[in-house]
């Protein structure tokens, strides 16, 4: 079993895998990549920020408002029943894509920030003070500052698997960490401010033989590969939509069935109840139960558009693309003088973050801008580890998606040479 399982998987539609990956078709279904910025091509290096979305989900929600717009789960009139089945569609094709056992399993959040503290919420009702939860020192503030609020109302306390100088998990570290009162595990699939693709296979066998859950937070996982939750073998596993080429506020979370009953309600409200009376609630079974509310019903449309297209993908040519990708633009940027890439994984998707000596990361950052390159500067939402891996301004990052190409590598190098020669 690899230790990625971000895994190259077989294409299933014959007509995107003709045997070879063409990185210029794949470019053409993404309208906003054809623009120039600032009287350049645009290089849009900002992924693991948000990805950009094919034509196909601007068409789904499209459609959607021109044609089927109305709430679910509601009436009994047309429009209802249809926006209802493209919901529920929705859901199955997120069971389809991380490969859940039913489709219950999947709560529909408005990503992975809302299912990491649906899970502290929702969870940590069974939690007492001195509980301990076990998260890792890669994690992005979306999976460290819901457990600090769990901390602050009940006292758990938060254990931290540590991270070596290169961003990679001290797994030797991890069963010392395990005590009687560890609760729960949750730790990301891939960092997003380095890169690392983190063993969560391993861990989750570890906190088995220990008999501790685990929260898998997916939101830079997908993007780079198929996932599949059943082979992970965790109990939670949480996506965005923006992050996978589909709408931004709407995303998944996998719960696996045990927790689907166990687990109370996260929020109150209409769509989440069988009766409600002034004495007494009964909820309505998973994933209702966690849905309260009219959700981002053109969100879940985008999303199945999305999915499906990822799903239809070379995945074992994208492998390799992506890996040209950041070996090229390792290669490349570690030769500019002072340049230093925070974050040398043995197994990472294409993130390379780096810093260069006398310069900070904001003013390489505009620079690159001016010459259309888009790119993340500063803390990436994950302060502790950059602080740990001695980047304390933050670091420029470059996160490449599979439409991005050796021309956007050579793009960046130049122009990261420029601004080094500007600034220093
Ligand atoms: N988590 C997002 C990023 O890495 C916002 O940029």
């Amino acid at each position: 079993m690899s230790s990625a399982l971000i895994s190259p998987a077989p294409a299933i539609d014959p007509a995107m895998n003709n045997g070879a990956f063409d990185v210029a078709v794949i470019r053409a279904a993404f309208p906003a990549l054809q623009q120039t910025v600032n009287g350049k091509p645009l290089v849009y290096l900002d992924n693991a920020a948000t990805t950009q979305k094919p034509l196909v989900v601007i068409e789904a929600v499209n459609q959607f408002y021109r044609h089927d717009n109305a709430n679910i789960h509601r009436g009994v009139h047309t429009l209802s029943a249809r926006a209802t089945d493209q919901y529920e569609a929705a859901r199955e094709q997120v069971r389809s894509s991380l490969n859940a056992a039913v489709v219950e399993e999947i709560v529909f959040v408005r990503g992975v920030t809302e299912a990491i503290n649906l899970v502290a919420a929702s969870f940590g009702q069974r939690l007492n003070a001195g509980d301990e939860i076990l998260i890792s020192a890669l994690e992005h503030h979306a999976n460290i500052v819901p457990w600090h609020l769990l901390r602050e109302r009940i006292g758990i306390v938060l254990n931290v698997i540590p991270v070596t100088d290169i961003g990679e998990l001290d797994l030797s570290a991890l069963p010392a960490l395990i005590s009687p009162r560890t609760q729960l595990i949750a730790v990301n699939h891939v960092s997003n401010a380095l890169g690392t693709i983190n063993p969560v296979w391993e861990i989750c066998q570890i906190a088995q033989a220990h008999g501790v859950p685990v929260l898998v937070d997916g939101a830079q996982g997908l993007p780079h590969g198929v996932v599949d939750v059943q082979s992970i073998g965790c109990d939670f596993y949480a996506m965005s939509g923006h992050k996978v080429f589909g709408p931004s506020g709407v995303g998944a979370l996998y719960a696996r069935r045990p927790w689907l009953d166990v687990l109370p309600p996260y929020q109150g409200g209409g769509d989440m109840i069988e009766t409600v009376s002034f004495d007494a609630v009964r909820y309505a079974p998973a994933p209702a139960k966690f849905e309260a509310g009219t959700p981002n019903i053109e969100g879940a449309i985008g999303l199945k558009a999305a999915l499906a297209w990822h799903a239809a993908l070379d995945w074992q040519a994208i492998a390799a693309h992506e890996a040209q990708l950041l070996a090229t633009a390792t290669t490349g940027l570690r030769d500019i003088p002072g340049l230093r890439i925070i974050g040398e994984a043995a197994n990472k998707v294409p993130v390379v973050s780096f810093v260069i000596d006398g310069t900070h990361p904001h003013d390489i950052g505009t620079l690159l801008d001016a010459q259309g390159i888009a790119v993340r500067t500063g803390q990436h939402c994950a302060m502790p580890v950059l602080k740990q891996l001695g980047a304390v301004s933050g670091t420029v990052r470059a996160s490449f998606a599979f439409y991005n190409t050796l021309d956007d590598v050579a793009a960046l190098i130049r122009a990261v040479h420029r601004a080094h020669a500007l600034l220093t």
